[in-house]
């Protein structure tokens, strides 16, 4: 293992927050938040989100700052490192292998944000532009097969030269532009969604919440759950990575708050974005994953000044995904250049090559090749989800909860987050959290997604 020198740091905690969140924030806040509130009842669906993200998503997103900063590696180097001569480096390992996967088939959807970003830029979200129209639209272009392919490889290239500029100079500079940009572009659009004729169903539905809902269907509670590690990046030592650029002085208690806020806020600001729009344009919010491609284009078609709206809901959307595949490839990255010595430029590009290569299949996997549409599982994308997104996370965010509350220790976790002087508060409460509530609720997760019943 090499030494960390010359890693690069974030250059400010703003940097780092703005880096971190824009990891968190992504298609998981936008695409799948949405749609994951809708087909699970709305208001107690958000409700159970806000608990989970308080007690269970900030205790562990402590837990994987502490781990890298204390390193200053990444996942399989912290781990290594903190605990030689165990196996806990094999989870590391398989938070490696979880960036593989699931920056793969993320980028698969993140190229249909391009391709729609094109299509609003070209107008034709305008008029009367119905359900049946943008039903097409959705299923020429995903079932491609040249188009889902090439905007995957143009999406895995925007990212690779973000990451190939380092921390400070690509990440950083990336999500200090990135980010501020949009956060206003998100809040024109929610204030446009709640101004809309019959935007009240709508926010009713987001915030109205039905108890009867959650007793009547427990996988909401683990959706829930599932949804909220997975906005915000945890789970696979994306943030043992971020924090291991984390400089010495920071206040980590207030950055990993700040964090787990802008992303809650975020997924909020989506929600205000898209019901209110759903219902002024008479669109049933169970509509599952094909809400924001399916379902926006023909509310676009109905709003005043609707081709603006578009143009700028799909460069959003971009924007976000981005800022989270760069935290992805940066968690690979970091492997190869910690552990194996190679630099910074030969690992972006070979990870993006192997990336693209496992993204193939994913693209081809909705009409273009019958294989892979209609594997098991919901065709190859939705295995690839299953499989890294779902079982990885679920038991890296298990493996980390054990790691730092029953392994390397509390106590010792607690001195890496205190030691630039910034008491953590509710310290005892985290202790508990982490060796308790935590492994318990994601082994309660995990099993529901075992069993089929955990939709997120
Ligand atoms: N959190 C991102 C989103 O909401 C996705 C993401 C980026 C992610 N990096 C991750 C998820 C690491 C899990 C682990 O879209």
């Amino acid at each position: 293992m090499s030494t960390p020198v010359n890693r690069g740091q974030w250059s400010s905690r703003f940097g780092f927050v703005l880096a971190a969140a824009g990891s968190a924030i992504g298609l998981g806040n936008i695409w799948r938040f949405p749609y994951t509130a809708g087909q699970n009842g709305g208001g107690a669906f958000v409700l159970v989100y806000l608990i989970f993200v308080a007690l269970i998503g900030i205790p562990v997103l402590l837990s994987e700052l502490s781990v890298g900063r204390a390193t200053r590696l990444n996942p399989v180097g912290a781990y290594r490192k903190l605990a030689p001569g165990t196996a806990w480096p094999w989870l590391g390992a398989i938070g490696v292998a979880c960036g593989f996967g699931i920056l793969s088939f993320y980028s698969v959807i993140a190229g249909w944000t391009l391709g729609y970003g094109y299509y609003a830029i070209q107008g034709r979200f305008s008029g009367d532009f119905d359900a049946a129209a943008s039903n097409e639209v959705f299923t020429n272009l995903v079932s491609g097969p040249m188009v889902p392919v090439a905007l995957c490889a143009v999406f895995l290239l925007l990212t690779a030269l973000v990451v190939r500029g380092g921390v400070s100079s690509g990440i950083e500079r990336a999500a200090k532009i990135l980010m501020p940009i949009f956060f206003v572009l998100l809040l024109f659009m929610a204030i446009r969604s709640v101004t809309l004729d019959g935007a009240s169903a709508g926010l009713e539905f987001f915030f109205h919440v039905d108890f009867s809902k959650l007793i009547e269907d427990p996988s909401v509670i683990g959706s829930a759950l599932g949804q909220a590690l997975f906005s915000l990046s945890l789970g696979m030592g994306a943030m043992i990575t971020y924090g291991s650029y984390l400089p010495k002085e920071e206040n980590v208690p207030v950055s990993a708050v700040s964090v787990a806020l802008f992303d809650t806020t975020i997924a909020i600001l989506a929600g205000l974005i898209i019901f209110p729009a759903l219902f002024h344009a008479g669109v049933d919010p169970q509509v599952g994953p094909g809400l924001v491609f399916v379902a926006m284009p023909s509310i676009f078609g109905a709003l005043p000044a609707g081709t603006l709206f578009g143009i700028v809901f799909y460069i959003l959307l971009a924007i976000a995904a981005l800022t989270s595949t760069i935290s992805l490839l940066e968690v690979i990255v970091s492997y190869f250049v910690d552990n194996r010595g190679w630099t910074r430029e030969k690992a972006v590009w070979i990870v993006t090559l192997i990336s693209f290569v496992l993204a193939v299949p994913s693209a081809l996997a909705f009409g273009a090749s019958s294989f892979f549409t209609n594997l098991p599982g919901g065709g190859f994308l939705g295995l690839m989800d299953l499989i890294f997104g779902k079982y990885g996370l679920t038991i890296g965010a298990f493996g980390i909860c054990v790691f730092v509350g029953w392994f390397w220790g509390v106590p010792k976790a607690l001195a890496e987050i205190e030691s630039s002087g910034h008491r953590l508060p509710a310290a005892a409460a985290w202790g508990f959290l982490v060796r308790w509530v935590c492994p318990v609720a994601v082994l309660i997760i995990f099993a529901l997604v075992v069993a089929g019943r955990a939709n997120w």
